[in-house]
């Protein structure tokens, strides 16, 4: 017989960064007890094929595409692979998946004998996708892998330009003023050029309104850390917004294989040198795997952690303007005799590409944790319960950075963007403030920290007499989609 589960869909866009949290997402959604099936274009699914845990049984579907009949160059089907000015034309071409994706629901429902999916769960960026869904009178939902804050400062930003009506460094967002002063430092490249009529503008002028057509917005964070920006959103699109977070990526092996670069530091050999350092005593230092710093400021940093004296693990990437999967050359961008002292004290552990983070920041060892800002990277920080020195180069990292540091106090705000001027002294004296075992500020923060992972805890706990806010949010996107279902949408 014909299994009676509810089928829901899930539409990432075309970036391994959307891919994979959607992933994640379409993996815990299936341990429910929901069939999935999870759609992208032909390239998107040939690679993901290769990644499904073999236990899944997501069904992988393609809507036809190709890059070249748009203008892009052959097989352009992944934006973190592409030169910036192509990014834009990818975003820009992503709606002529209208058509495709109508076909493919259609055809989905008569294969099921005219039983319609439960919902479809689309990506920020596929806005357009709720029309075509509400056509076959399904719920829509749009996933953000990003926090709250960090997408709730982006997505006004884009609607309301500020910056461009001021001749001021420091401005505020009319829509959200909750969110207090921005300085024009923390908006990236995109944002200062944008005017309202270039191709980043148009695009997010007609993307950002169509979220209203949605019948929510699910986000992967946690009600009690994020209210401001949660409710930001209710406010703005009148829909529900429900946080179902955190979902990590890594904490799914076979995903996180396959987003695993190759290392030349096995798991066994940081664990063992974390057992080897006092509680609390190493700071971790990994940027992402999209981002670099310049090569200039590797040295400082370098020299920063020579002035520190702290024990610490660094994942290191070719600078920016290098090939970011080349060889790290240590002789060429740290400074001389870096890695032999390092080495000869066994002080630190420099490792080129990959690390096993959440090991890493799991370990009773580590302290501190100096980061992009990434939303993936901050919850499992927060998580752990580790506070944050951040470094924020791109898009809502910024954004990110000003939540932690004002809102949640757990983070001490280093540089931003790679054309920072830092110096290496003012680097050794954060990593001294939120390191030092006497310094104030760094206690506080240790705090704060120990609280929120309280709090993250409690949000995914999922007992008889006990459900957490994410596993309730989850829970009632599930029943509402429900309700559509068997109500209709009207
Ligand atoms: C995409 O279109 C180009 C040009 O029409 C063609 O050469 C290529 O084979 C097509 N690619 C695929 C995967 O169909
Ligand atoms: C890993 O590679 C980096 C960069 O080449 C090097 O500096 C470091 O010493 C290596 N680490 C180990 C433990 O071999």
């Amino acid at each position: 017989m014909e299994s009676k589960k509810e089928t829901i869909i899930f539409f990432p866009f075309m970036s391994q960064g959307h891919i994979t949290p959607f992933l994640a997402l379409a993996l815990e959604t299936e341990k429910k007890g929901y069939n999935i099936v999870f759609i992208n274009t032909p390239l998107n699914i040939k690679k993901l094929k290769t990644t499904i845990p073999t236990s899944s049984s997501i069904k992988l579907l393609q809507l036809p595409f190709n890059s070249s009949d748009h203008g892009l160059p052959p097989d352009s089907e992944d934006t973190d692979l592409l030169p910036y000015n192509l990014i834009f034309q990818l975003l820009e071409v992503s709606s002529c998946l209208e058509a495709p994706l109508r076909q493919l629901i259609n055809d989905l429902i008569i294969q099921q004998g005219g039983v319609k999916p439960l919902c479809v769960i689309a990506d920020f960026f596929l806005g357009w996708s709720a029309k075509v869904v509400h056509e076959f009178d399904v719920f829509h939902a749009i996933f953000s892998g990003s926090g709250g804050y960090g997408l709730a400062c982006y997505y006004s930003m884009w609607l309301t330009l500020p910056h461009k009506q001021t001749e001021k460094v420091e401005f505020c967002l009319p829509d959200f003023p909750e969110a207090g002063k921005f300085h024009i430092s923390q908006l990236s490249a995109s944002f200062l050029v944008a005017d309202g009529s270039d191709p980043y503008s148009t695009f997010q002028r007609r993307n950002l309104p169509t979220w209203l057509d949605s019948d929510a917005v699910l986000f992967n964070t946690i009600e009690e850390i994020d209210q401001i920006g949660l409710v930001y959103f209710r406010r703005k699109l009148g829909i529900p917004i429900w946080a179902i977070g955190p979902i990590l990526l890594s904490q799914n092996h076979r995903v996180r294989d396959s987003i695993t670069k190759p290392s030349n530091v096995s798991l066994e050999q940081c664990i063992e040198f974390l057992d080897s350092k006092e509680r609390n005593s190493v700071l971790y230092i990994s940027f992402g795997s999209q981002n670099s710093i310049s090569a200039s400021q590797m040295m400082k940093l370098a020299r920063a952690l020579d002035t520190s004296g702290k024990n610490f693990i660094w994942v290191v990437r070719p600078p920016l303007g290098f090939d970011i999967n080349a060889q790290f050359k240590a002789e060429e961008w740290l400074p001389e005799g870096f890695v032999e002292r390092v080495e000869e004290e066994k002080r630190g552990l420099i490792i080129s590409n990959w690390a096993p983070q959440v090991e890493i920041l799991s370990h009773k060892s580590v302290a501190a944790f100096f980061n992009h800002c990434g939303w993936n990277s901050v919850l499992e920080s927060l998580v752990y319960g580790i506070p944050i020195i951040g470094w924020p180069m791109a898009a809502e990292q910024f954004f990110n950075a000003k939540f932690l540091v004002e809102e949640l106090g757990v983070c001490l705000e280093v540089a931003r963007g790679v054309n920072f001027e830092v110096r290496h002294d003012d680097i050794a004296q954060m990593i001294e403030m939120l390191m030092g075992e006497k310094n104030k500020k760094g206690k506080e923060m240790r705090n704060k920290c120990y609280e929120i992972k309280k709090l993250i805890k409690d949000a995914i706990r999922d007992e008889d007499n006990f459900k957490g806010s994410s596993v309730n949010g989850m829970d009632e996107f599930l029943m509402a989609a429900m309700q559509v279902k068997e109500d209709g949408r009207w």
